[in-house]
């Protein structure tokens, strides 16, 4: 029997195709995002939920579900899912790592040169044909090449990072909470630094971190307090790793240059002011958005969903307990 499945948003369509194919959808996705109720009602009779990072998959989704085995997230980052409440029902949760590495350092990277050498703001000037010719201290920037990147986390993401930087002729820091082998970092080509450390020593700090409760505002005030006057701050983790607020003064007063975010505390909110500040390149959550990213992210997603559903292991189970 096919597993019935709640698809909470459209996916590329190889991916709608092969879940129409070998599942049977619980309700037909919309480009919108279903009510919690809509889902909480759709939930009841599926064996499967799988829902993108629009979706909370709370305690109260799992308990509505009593037939679900596994909730196959389209995304990596998996924080808008009751891990322990799926946990303690022995339901496997799955994520797709890997497949949207290289795309997401291309964004972070891409920020990273857009805030450093003020893009947003040129490209505004000209759109709004006010510009009125070249000067010699026009819209002046940072330099990148080297300048010492500063990444919190070192991932995945990270070192895809760290590789680009290197093109670029930067200097790498990381920070993490498990530091790598003398070996590996030299191979790597990055050093480590402690919190503080990496903060006042960094012309750029990247984050990618998962957000938990540990990396709740990893960024504050006094963070931001730490890095230079002309640092820039670049986030593609999780909005609620920065306290947004903060950012929000700290870029206003000057006290670091500049910022480029993927994502926000409370997306597709924004930290009242942050529109308005010209040092601020602004994405809506571009990381894993190529047509092949997506795609791949959305088969894997489906190989989850469908081994867990025929009793197999699936290939990314953030729970592994539930499968033992
Ligand atoms: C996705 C992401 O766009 O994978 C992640 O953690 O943040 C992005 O790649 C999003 O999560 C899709 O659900």
């Amino acid at each position: 029997m096919k597993p019935r499945t709640l698809v909470t948003r459209l996916l590329p369509p190889p991916v709608m195709d092969r879940l129409r194919r070998e599942t049977e959808l619980a309700l037909e996705p919309e480009d919108r995002v279903f009510a919690p109720a809509e889902i909480i009602a759709a939930a009841a009779a599926c064996d499967a939920l799988l829902p993108t990072v629009t979706e909370t998959i709370d305690a109260a989704v799992i308990a509505a579900a009593p037939r679900l085995r596994v909730i196959a997230n389209f995304g990596v980052g998996f924080n808008h899912i009751d891990v322990a409440a799926a946990t303690a029902r022995r339901i496997a949760v799955t994520n797709t790592p890997g497949v949207l590495t290289e795309a997401t350092a291309d964004i972070a990277f891409g920020l990273l040169i857009a805030a450093a050498r003020r893009l947003g703001e040129g490209e505004r000037l000209v759109r709004s044909r006010a510009w009125t010719g070249w000067g010699p201290l026009q819209l002046l920037g940072h330099d990148v090449a080297g300048a010492t990147l500063g990444l919190v986390g070192f991932g995945r993401i990270a070192q895809a990072m760290a590789r680009r930087a290197h093109g670029f002729g930067m200097r790498v820091l990381y920070w993490s909470r498990a530091r790598r082998s003398a070996a590996d970092e030299e191979k790597l080509g990055v050093a480590y630094r402690d919190r503080d450390a990496l903060l006042a020593e960094s012309d750029f700090v990247s984050l990618h971190v998962a957000y938990t409760p540990d990396t709740h505002h990893w960024i504050d005030a006094a963070a931001l307090a730490r890095m230079k006057p002309t640092a820039v701050l670049i986030n593609t983790s999780r909005g609620p790793v920065v306290d947004e607020r903060a950012l929000v003064e700290a870029l206003r007063r000057g006290a670091i240059a500049a910022a480029g975010l993927d994502v926000f505390e409370r997306e597709p909110r924004l930290e009242p002011g942050l529109h308005d500040l010209p040092n601020c390149v602004l994405l809506p959550h571009l990381g894993s958005a190529t047509a092949g990213t997506r795609t791949r992210m959305g088969m894997i997603a489906a190989d989850n969903l469908l081994a867990a559903c025929r009793g197999e292991r699936p290939p990314n189970c953030v729970n592994p307990a539930v499968l033992d």
